[in-house]
């Protein structure tokens, strides 16, 4: 299969069941325009969002990975008046693209941007009462998805979803001797669910704009 195809599927999709966004498409110029890297997740990965969000009735979200505030809109805009969505974002001029492209799109009293490495301003969360959470979003350094899981599972509610971005990345997740940590990552990371009570999850391998990868989706089991 060609990557062309895969790319003509998603166009497709967009042309179709997913319908365009105008605050979505000047997100994704005002982040092109800045130089952040066009890596956001797609239009129909970002619709599936959307729609976990309403399947579960979210009103708390926490995402890892701002970038340009693509997927932070989407879901915010999936999510009822008093929803809130915090997303953590390491790089302060992506924070400011996002911050105003989120803006723009008219949802910014529903989203708080933190910015700072995650695992700094995890500490500083841990020290508020935010959670628990509906739905946690995984997609910064693919390299800490795993401790990013962790953390999110202690503060997901029953029934709540936590997903990971990029965790089958081309395949190299079956390959026990890929050196590349980020791969190395989402193999530990299932290692540890198959042994964890508390989740029931699954791996979807994805094709589409972005090439050949998946995602993690896992539900948190009522205590
Ligand atoms: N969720 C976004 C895409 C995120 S891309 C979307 O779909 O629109 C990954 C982002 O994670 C990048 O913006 C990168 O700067 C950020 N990131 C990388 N390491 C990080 C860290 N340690 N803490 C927080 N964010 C990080
Ligand atoms: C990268 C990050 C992502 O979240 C993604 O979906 C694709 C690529 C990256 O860092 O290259
Ligand atoms: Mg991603």
């Amino acid at each position: 299969m060609e990557a062309e195809v895969f790319a003509e599927v998603d166009r497709f999709i967009g042309e179709t069941v997913v319908e365009e966004d105008e605050a979505l498409r000047e997100a994704v110029a005002a982040a092109e325009a800045a130089g952040l890297p066009s890596i956001q997740v797609s239009p129909p990965q970002g619709k599936l969002l959307q729609l976990f969000v309403r399947l579960l009735g979210a009103k708390k979200i926490l995402e890892f990975g701002t970038l340009g505030g693509y997927s932070a809109i989407l879901m915010a805009r999936a999510l009822p008046e008093d929803g809130s969505l915090i997303t953590l974002e390491a790089k302060p001029e992506y924070a400011e693209v996002a911050r105003r492209s989120i803006e723009r799109a008219g949802v910014a009293d529903r989203v708080e941007i933190r910015v700072g490495p995650a695992l700094e301003t995890l500490a500083e969360l841990e020290k508020e009462a935010v959670g628990p959470f509906d739905l946690v979003f995984i997609d910064a350094d693919k390299v800490n998805t795993p401790h990013y899981f962790a953390w999110a599972l202690d503060r997901t509610r029953p029934g709540g979803l936590i997903i990971a971005d990029n965790v089958v990345r081309k395949g190299t997740l079956a390959d026990a001797s890929d050196s590349d940590e980020a791969t190395q990552a989402q193999r530990r990371l299932h290692e540890t669910l198959a042994e964890e009570p508390r989740v029931s999850a699954t791996t979807i391998q994805t094709v589409g704009v972005k090439g050949y990868d998946g995602f993690l989706i896992a539900l948190v089991e009522p205590a």
